[in-house]
């Protein structure tokens, strides 16, 4: 455990504060039925600062001329041990992830008022609990009610995910490493599910070959649920049943990616349970790779959030009036939106502890502009459910090609370039099989 880059992290939020605490806690267990909970996820903005991952733990940082990192996390018990495993207590947590103090979880209530009390400014987590929420106003209550003895109680309270947004919205070194590897399991197991498909097989079972890659190479749990659609089901955008079998001749198209110690990667292929394009799947997928070409390049510092997407959406609506999907030009197409009938998501989203990561989209009512460190998406698509207007070869075709890259001083990096897109790139593994 390196704990270097959580201490920056702490050091940089402090500066952000600059007089005042901030309280983070992390995410609570929750139980699935009775005695049984769903596999524990650290909070990512508690994670992303202490990188500890024990429930019922929270981070207290102090700012000002006396800064302070503090942990309560939960105490050892050998009892509790022997059922749930290691813990750490705060003593050796204190060491290991290079807090100032740390304490019981179980003195949080005592201590709390203290470590509040002549604090000009409160920034916390409210409003996503209402129970934390009640606990953190009640120590500032408790302050208040010590006004007579000449301490004081925050004045302001602002939320701290504000700060932490901007924080996680550009990645270190340390970041950008974990990524990378995440993003190479991945692609390893988009790879092997290329491989694994064939006429016949179910898509439960494509699913389960991605689960087997992402979890032999270490990545903790997938990021998000996965999609293993084929033919029709490529057009139901957040298909997640994945209990049908697919067929010689249609399109497989596949949203997985692995978390690895807290962060996210997130890939889309698309490819043909055969192993051979047709031509109208060739066509869709060359348009959909034109699209995402058009909207890599326009990655780079100095663009604005919405460029990638417009040079997708441009590049898509002028090859659905090629293929004939749609009629008219193609200012009409993009004035009227048209192109929506087949393409009515956008072209991507922040990347990093969380799949769809923190960070603004639109400050004061202006798109973002890149910078170095951020990570996106690019994931156009084109799904075509059957319509009068819609030629008979076209239907049920989906495509979606989603790659992450990395905003670099030079433009871009992709992050994900391990899994094959490239047409006779994909022909050519799958004939190999
Ligand atoms: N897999 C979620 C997304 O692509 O946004
Ligand atoms: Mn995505
Ligand atoms: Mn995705």
């Amino acid at each position: 455990m390196n704990a270097d880059p959580y201490i920056r992290r702490r050091e940089l939020l402090a500066q952000k504060i600059e007089k005042g605490v901030a309280i983070v806690p992390t995410a609570p267990e929750r139980t699935r039925n009775r005695d049984a909970h769903y596999p524990y996820r650290y909070d990512s903005y508690f994670y992303h600062l202490t990188g500890f991952t024990e429930p019922e733990a929270v981070l207290v940082v102090i700012a000002g001329d006396k800064p302070k990192h503090i942990l309560f996390c939960r105490e050892k018990n050998a009892e509790r041990e022997i059922w749930d495993g290691f813990r750490y207590g705060p003593d050796v947590a204190r060491e290991r992830f290079g807090f100032d103090q740390a304490h019981s979880i179980n003195r949080m209530d005592a201590l709390m008022p203290d470590l509040l009390a002549d604090q000009p400014a409160l920034f916390c987590h409210l409003g996503a609990d209402g129970a934390w929420d009640a606990r953190v106003l009640g120590w500032v209550n408790a302050v208040r009610e010590r006004v007579r003895t000449g301490v004081s109680a925050p004045r302001d309270i602002a939320d701290v995910r504000t700060l932490l947004d901007d924080m996680r919205l550009i990645k270190d070194e340390h970041e950008l490493a974990t990524m990378r590897r995440a993003c190479e399991i991945s692609a390893g197991a988009h790879i092997r599910a290329m491989r694994a498909a064939r006429p016949g097989v179910g898509e439960h079972q494509i699913e389960a070959e991605l689960l087997h890659e992402f979890r032999r190479h270490g990545s903790q749990a997938p990021a998000y649920t996965s999609i293993v659609a084929g033919g029709a089901n490529a057009c139901v955008l957040h298909y997640v049943a994945n209990d049908a079998t697919v067929k010689g001749g249609d399109l497989l198209l596949i949203d997985a990616g692995c978390e690895l110690d807290g962060y996210a990667s997130d890939i889309t292929r698309t490819f043909p349970v055969n192993g051979r394009f047709s031509g109208a799947q060739k066509a869709v997928y060359e348009l959909v790779l034109a699209a995402q070409a058009a909207a890599m390049v326009q990655v780079k510092p100095g663009a604005k959030w919405n460029e990638p997407h417009d040079a997708a959406v441009k590049t898509l609506a002028q090859g659905m009036l090629d293929l004939k999907l749609l009629t008219g030009n193609l200012d009409e197409v993009l004035e009227k939106e048209s192109y929506r009938q087949f393409y009515m998501h956008r072209t991507g989203h922040w990347l990093g502890l969380d799949v769809h990561d923190a960070g603004d989209y639109k400050r004061d009512g202006q798109w973002r502009t890149l910078a170095p460190g951020m990570v996106l998406t690019v994931e156009p698509g084109c799904y075509i459910r059957p319509a009068p207007n819609v030629p008979a070869e076209f239907h049920h075709i989906g495509v979606r090609i989603e790659d992450d890259v990395v905003v670099t001083a030079a433009g871009y990096e992709v992050l994900t370039a391990a899994a094959p897109k490239a047409i006779q790139d994909i022909e050519a593994l799958m004939a190999a099989r």
